[in-house]
C-alpha cells in the first residue's frame, strides 16, 4: 500500500482508467491530473448516473477529497467551465476546497482549435481539441498559461492557485495522493508510437514533472490494461481484429433498438466463434461498448498484447497492474494473447508496422462475470486468462474490473 500512486493507461487510452481512478479515490484525500486536456475522456457511474469528465479529475464526485488540474495539463476554459457547471446542477459542490488549478497550466485558444483541423492532425487522427498546437506553443515559449486568464475568468478565478507547494504540502504532511494519468503509454510523445501521438508525456514520468512532484515522492506505479486493446485514430496496431476501414463503415450499435441490437450481437457472436477476426473485433466493439467518449468514433480492437505490456511495465515502472472490462470476453470459445512479435519490438510507429504478432490461445468461458466479486468464483477459464497475463508481464494484478459500476470489481491488492 502506497501514499502516493501513478496511475497510467498501459495501452493507446481508453482503458477504463475513470472507474478505477474513481474505485481508488473513495480512498485518496487528493486526485490531480498531470498530463493532456480535454481529447481524454472519462467516464464514471455512480449510484446509477454516470458523469463524462473531458478535464476534471475523477475525484471530483467524492465528497472531502481535493482535485488538482496540474501544470503539465493544456486547458480549454469554456469546456472546464461548463463541466463544473453540469456538476453543479447535478448537485455536487465546485469550490475552492475541492479543485485548484494550477496557474501554469495552458490556454487552449480557438488558433489552437483552428489549426488542429490541419491535414497533418488529420493523418495523425486527433480528437481535434487544439491539444497538440497549445503544446507547441507551451514549448515554443508564447503560451498563454492560467495565470494570464485569471482575471477574466470569473468563474475559474478563486481556483487558479500554485498548485506545487499546495500538492507538496499535502504529500509532506502524509495525505494520500492519486496521481489521475490520461490518455495513455503508447500514446507518449517520447515513448509511444510516434507520430501518432499525443503531445505530452502520459507515462510515470510525466506525473512528476506535469505537478512540481519530484520522483522519491511516488510511492507506487499502476497501469490500467482492458482484458483485450483497443485504439482510436491512426497508426499500426499489431494485434488488430479486422481493419479500421471495416470499423468505420459500421453503423452505431447504440443507434439500434435493443431487439435489432441484440439479434445483430448473436449474429456476430456466431461469426466470431467461427473464428473470424473481424466479427470477433466488431463483437468486442459492441459487447465492450467501443466508442469514443469525446468523437463517438467506433474504436479498432484487438487480442491482448502481451509484448506491448511489458513495454509499459518497462517505461513506466509498473509495480501491479489493473485489469479491466473482462466481461467484456465473456461468450467467446477462445481467447489469444500476443505474446512475440517475432524479433525485437520497437514501438514507433515504423518499427510496430514490422511485428509478426503470434499468440498462445486460452479457453473462453461463457458465464456472464458482471456479478462476481471474488476472484475465487471467476469461471476457471476466466482465472487462468488473468493468471497467464500476470505471468507475462511480471507483475501482479490489483484489481479485475468486471463492469463499468464502482462495485464491479475484484480487489487482489490494497493499492492505497
Ligand atoms: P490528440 O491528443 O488530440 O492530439 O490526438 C493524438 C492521438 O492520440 C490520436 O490518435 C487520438 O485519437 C489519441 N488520443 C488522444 N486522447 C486520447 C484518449 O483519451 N484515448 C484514446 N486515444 C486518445
Amino acid at each position: 500500500m502506497a501514499n502516493t500512486l501513478v496511475i497510467v493507461g498501459g495501452q493507446w487510452g481508453d482503458e477504463g482508467k475513470g472507474k478505477i481512478v474513481d474505485f481508488l479515490a473513495e480512498k485518496a484525500q487528493v486526485v490531480v491530473r498531470y498530463s493532456g486536456g480535454n481529447n481524454a475522456g472519462h467516464t464514471v457511474m455512480v449510484g446509477g448516473a454516470t458523469y463524462k469528465f473531458h478535464l476534471l479529475p475523477s475525484g471530483i464526485v467524492h465528497k472531502g477529497t481535493l482535485n488538482i488540474i496540474g501544470n503539465g495539463t493544456v486547458i480549454d476554459v469554456e469546456v472546464l467551465q461548463r463541466e463544473i457547471a453540469t456538476l453543479e446542477k447535478a448537485g455536487f459542490k465546485v469550490d475552492e476546497q475541492n479543485l485548484a488549478i494550477s496557474s501554469a497550466a495552458h490556454v487552449i485558444t480557438e488558433r489552437h482549435k483552428q489549426l488542429d483541423t490541419s491535414e497533418h492532425s488529420q493523418k495523425i487522427g486527433t480528437t481535434g481539441r487544439g491539444i497538440g498546437p497549445c503544446y507547441m506553443d507551451k514549448i515554443g515559449r508564447h503560451g498563454v498559461r492560467m495565470s494570464d486568464v485569471a482575471a477574466s475568468v470569473k468563474r475559474l478565478k478563486p481556483h487558479i492557485k500554485d498548485t506545487v507547494t499546495l500538492l507538496n504540502q499535502a504529500i509532506h504532511s502524509g495525505k494520500k495522493v492519486l496521481f489521475e494519468g490520461a490518455q495513455a503509454t503508447l500514446l507518449d510523445v517520447d515513448h509511444g508510437t510516434y507520430p501518432y501521438v499525443t503531445s505530452s508525456n502520459p507515462t510515470a514520468g510525466g506525473a512528476c514533472t506535469g505537478t512540481g512532484v519530484g520522483p522519491t515522492k511516488i510511492g507506487a506505479v499502476t497501469a490500467v490494461f482492458k482484458a483485450y486493446v483497443t485504439r482510436v485514430g491512426e497508426g499500426p496496431f499489431p494485434t488488430e481484429l479486422g481493419t479500421y476501414e471495416q470499423a468505420k463503415q459500421e453503423t452505431s450499435f447504440s443507434n439500434l433498438t435493443p431487439e435489432a441490437g441484440m439479434k445483430i450481437k448473436r449474429d456476430v457472436q456466431a461469426k466470431a466463434n467461427r473464428n473470424s477476426d473481424y466479427d470477433i473485433g466488431r463483437y468486442l466493439r459492441m459487447q465492450g461498448m467501443e466508442y469514443g467518449t469525446t468523437t463517438g468514433r467506433p474504436r479498432r480492437t484487438g487480442w491482448f498484447d502481451a509484448v506491448a505490456g511489458r513495454y509499459a511495465v518497462m517505461v513506466n515502472g509498473l509495480s501491479s497492474f489493473c485489469l479491466t472490462k473482462l466481461d467484456v470476453l465473456g461468450g467467446l470459445k477462445e481467447i489469444k494473447i500476443c505474446d512475440s512479435y517475432g524479433g525485437s519490438a520497437d514501438f514507433s510507429a515504423a518499427g510496430l508496422s514490422q511485428a509478426k504478432p503470434s499468440y498462445l490461445t486460452m479457453k473462453g468461458w461463457e458465464q456472464d462475470i458482471s456479478k462476481v466479486r471474488e476472484y475465487d468464483e471467476l469461471p476457471q477459464a476466466a482465472q487462468e486468462y488473468v493468471e497467464k497475463i500476470e505471468e507475462l508481464l511480471g507483475v501482479p494484478v490489483a484489481i479485475v474490473s468486471v463492469g463499468p459500476k464502482r462495485d464491479q470489481s475484484i480487489v487482489r491488492t490494497s493499492l492505497l
